[in-house]
């Protein structure tokens, strides 16, 4: 497996591209089922998990081209079998899942093995399935495999415990081809929620409310293919504005939507960081005094629970206290203990993390628990006295299109040590 190496000590400098969202074309990929027909995404993440997913959608006959040169994902769904998709892949990918509304809208039957939890958390997916119950489908779960059978999907109200990102997805796309108007409340308000749904539309759907905490769904007879870009990575572009503070350099990030960054800016700014927005880009200035504060990860428009594990390692730089309280995931603290023995004095309570700055951090054999733990890790070795060696950095490659190669062009001293 490879590692990645980081000497740290470097100041970053230029400016470095953001690539498309994760978060946005995998459910996107999975919504394409629905057209039988070609759907092409352009300007496509050329990602682990795109080529996973890509994978598990050739399990069921759809024909999927991935060109690298191009960052094109060409799909024709219109072969696709109502068989069950390989099981070892759908296990190896959470998101595999968000095929299951897709594909009950398409052929009415499906049968899926259950995702497994993940490092962080148990990962459940009652919600899920309680939103195809609501729409008529009767769903069995046993053995490890979910069942769904819909004679038809009816259009219901279905209100969300919890504003899961992909529960609302799966019931996004089983609803669209439903009898009738569905209304999803206490939705997830994620901005790759307002992206499936304006892929969805561009097919032929009538989505109504994406991105607020209500979302209406009229049903059509039949979708098309489209063309779509999805929109930037916002938790790829917050991690490079944390890249900038922790190594105290000036750097321009390209890539952005203002809107979709406003809780990482504004946590970021209230650490002392100065951040300029320049249209789709930012000039983030990390060279100023940063000051300790707490954070407090929320589903959006809250501060993302996917950029927790890269402020840890910000503000175990910062002096004085700060406290961290994580309430998506109930075990994302794994990067704690290898932040900790690069020096980080990190005390995890439950739920929280409080964490007293240290004056440096020393750099040594870490490994990646999960994708942004292991980016996290990256950026504390850009600012370590040595140098750090990051293990497995297969979970980065999940989520980071080239992320040393991107690192080097800001000047960074890192390179990928394939084993
Ligand atoms: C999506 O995961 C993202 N993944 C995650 O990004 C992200 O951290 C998460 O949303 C929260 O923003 C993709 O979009 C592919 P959830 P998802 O359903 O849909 C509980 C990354 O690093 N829950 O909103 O799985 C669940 O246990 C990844 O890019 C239920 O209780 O997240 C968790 O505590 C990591 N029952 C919370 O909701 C359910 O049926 C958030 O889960 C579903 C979820």
């Amino acid at each position: 497996m490879d590692k990645i190496i980081v000497k740290g000590g470097n100041t970053l400098s230029g400016e470095v591209k953001i690539s498309s969202a994760k978060n946005s074309v995998l459910p996107i990929i999975a919504a394409s089922i629905l057209s039988g027909d070609k759907c092409i995404i352009e300007n496509a993440p050329m990602l682990e998990d795109v080529f996973v997913i890509s994978d598990v959608l050739r399990s069921v006959s759809a024909d999927i081209d991935i060109d690298k040169n191009s960052n094109k994902v060409i799909i024709d769904t219109s072969d696709i079998c109502d068989c069950e998709p390989c099981s070892e892949l759908v296990k190896k990918l959470r998101a595999s899942f968000l095929i299951m509304g897709p594909m009950i809208s398409r052929f009415g039957k499906f049968r899926i093995s259950l995702p497994g939890g993940c490092n962080i958390g148990t990962r459940p997916i009652e919600l899920h399935l309680k939103g195809l119950n609501a729409l008529g489908a009767e769903v069995s779960v046993g053995h490890g495999y979910v069942e769904a059978r819909a004679r038809k999907l009816i259009g219901n109200k279905i209100y969300l415990d919890f504003p899961s990102v992909g529960a609302t997805e799966n019931i996004m796309m089983a609803a669209v081809m439903a009898q009738g108007e569905t209304v999803i409340e206490n939705a997830a308000e994620e901005p790759e929620i307002e992206d499936l749904a304006e892929f969805l539309n561009s097919m032929g759907a009538n989505v109504t409310g994406a991105g607020t905490d209500t979302i209406r769904i009229v049903g059509v007879k039949k979708l098309k293919g489209t063309v779509h870009k999805p929109i930037y990575d916002r938790i790829e572009a917050g991690t490079f504005m944390v890249a900038a503070a922790i190594t105290r350099s000036k750097i321009k990030i390209v890539g952005i939507n203002e809107d979709h960054m406003k809780p990482i800016i504004a946590k970021l700014t209230e650490m002392g960081v100065s951040i300029e927005v320049q249209g789709q880009s930012l000039v983030v200035d990390g060279t100023g005094v940063l000051k300790p504060i707490d954070i407090k990860t929320m589903p959006y428009p809250g501060f993302p629970t996917d950029m927790q594990a890269q402020m840890m390692g910000l503000l175990s730089l910062v002096k004085g206290t700060s406290i961290i309280t994580e309430t998506i995931f109930e075990n994302r603290f794994m990067h704690a203990p290898e932040m900790k023995r690069m020096g980080a004095n990190i005390k995890i309570d439950g739920r929280s993390a409080i964490i007293e700055g240290a004056d440096r951090l020393t750099g040594c054999e870490v490994k990646s628990t999960d994708l942004r733990a292991g980016a996290a890790l990256i950026l504390c070795g850009l600012s370590a006295v040595g140098s750090t060696e990051v293990t497995d950095v297969y979970h980065i490659d999940r989520g980071y299109v080239n992320i040393e190669r991107k690192l080097q062009g800001l000047g960074a001293n890192i390179y990928r040590k394939c084993i």
